[in-house]
């Protein structure tokens, strides 16, 4: 009987020590459980068009705006204020906002988008400072936290200057467990601009991050900052650095490859069209940047196309993989074109056909490179001109303009 025990026991502690063993290792957990951004937030942002020019009066009017332009109808929720809304710490260590140009203090003003049925963000920095050199978080994340969440805060991105050796997940976990413990739902956004690449560890931190440095308001094209410092990124460049990163988008942890620059005037309406189109089959966030007071009606109508937004805000919450690409020299001139496909819950393709080069270019899309077998007839619609196009039996190929996109749904 003693032999049989004995073995029992040894082999008992084994399995114990191979289990103990699995437990520790340590395994990431999927999507951060906060509940939020099942699909690409949508909203707006201070930055990209007003930088350190902002107040009360000013958020209040874009509210107004998203209101009144039929933005928010179409989808779009968060009012978000970027940097420089703060402007230093009383002795209790709380941030202090600009009382100049926030009188009325940050809870009326998110009490103010509210009631017009949307959502409030704001902006901090996991550094000492900010990127504008306003007082950032560090060492102050809980009681920061639970600052924004007296003030009815919606929305939080997270800026990286000043952050010296500070090791980015620490930093970004710091913050998600402070939000956690604040006890209000949060949209927590990294801006970390990729350095570290947070698509490798950040689906259980926050719901969306940054993937690449600044977008600036042009076509393409890499520009040095005013101190000499590399760079900002065009539009294109930007969705360049998207490439092989669709794998790690999905409802709840998105890429955000930054915010958008439609109607700001670097770029023709067919190029805003491009960009718009992009982020939208990138299922990126939809985070307009423009002065939604005084859009013309040709921005309006680009910010407001509920086809393209419904690609954005399919459930399924794929990111598009670029499946083809064609970049030839024909004599001194370019044929530069691209096919970026999304698949969609309803087992449809979102198809993009993106014409780079300076003249029109007849674009084919077999379905072998959707995944679709030759032989299926699928129905092609145009989300731009808003129609069916007809049936199609093994591709479909369509003529787009210089600088511009066809967007279709194909739907066998
Ligand atoms: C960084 C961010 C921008 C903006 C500014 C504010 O550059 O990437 O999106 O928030 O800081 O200072």
């Amino acid at each position: 009987m003693c032999v049989p025990l004995k073995a029992f026991t040894a082999a008992f502690f084994m399995w114990l020590g191979v289990l103990l063993a699995f437990l520790a290792i340590p395994r990431p957990s999927t999507a951060l459980d906060n509940g939020l951004a099942l699909t690409p937030p949508m909203g707006w942002n201070s930055w990209n068009k007003f930088g350190c020019n902002v107040s009360e009066d000013l958020i209040r009017s874009m509210a107004d705006g998203m209101v009144s332009s039929g933005m928010k109808d179409a989808g779009y929720q968060y009012v978000i204020i970027d940097d420089c809304w703060q402007v230093s710490r009383d002795d209790n260590g709380n941030i202090v906002p600009d009382a100049q140009r926030f009188p009325s203090g940050m809870k009326a003003l998110g009490d103010y988008i509210h009631a017009k049925g949307l959502k409030f963000g704001i902006y901090s920095d996991a550094g000492e400072k900010t990127c504008a050199g306003r007082p950032g978080s560090m060492g102050h994340e809980y009681q920061d936290a639970l600052t924004y969440a007296n003030w009815g805060v919606d929305y939080l991105k997270y800026d990286w200057c000043h952050t010296g050796k500070r090791n980015a997940e620490e930093a970004y976990s710091t913050m998600r467990d402070a939000l956690k413990a604040a006890r209000r739902p949060i949209v927590f956004s990294l801006c970390e601009w990729g350095t570290a690449k947070p698509w490798l560890w950040a689906a259980n931190i926050g719901n969306l991050w940054r993937t690449t440095g600044d977008i600036n308001d042009h076509w393409e094209g890499r520009k040095k900052w005013p101190d000499g410092g590399c760079c900002s990124f065009g539009m294109l460049d930007i969705v360049d650095m998207q490439v092989g990163l669709e794998s790690f988008a999905g409802p709840g942890h998105w890429n955000d490859p930054d915010m958008l620059e439609v109607g700001n005037g670097g770029m023709t309406a067919n190029e805003y069209r491009a960009h718009f189109s992009l982020w939208a089959i990138l299922a990126a966030p939809l985070i307009a940047g423009n002065d939604l007071r005084s859009m013309t009606p040709e921005i309006k109508e680009i910010l407001t196309n509920k086809e393209v937004i419904a690609v954005n805000q399919d459930a399924l919450g794929r990111q598009a993989g670029r499946v083809w690409a064609l970049k030839e020299s024909m004599g001194k001139a370019e044929n530069h074109v691209e096919i970026w496909s999304k698949p969609m819950k309803d087992g449809s393709r979102a198809v993009l056909l993106l014409n780079r080069s300076a003249s029109e270019a007849e674009i084919s899309v077999p379905w072998s490179v959707l995944g679709y077998p030759e032989h299926l007839s699928a129905v092609v619609r145009d989300l731009w001109v808003h129609k069916d196009l007809g049936k199609f039996t093994g591709k479909f190929s369509v003529k787009v303009p210089s600088h511009d996109v066809v967007v279709v749904t194909v739907r066998p």
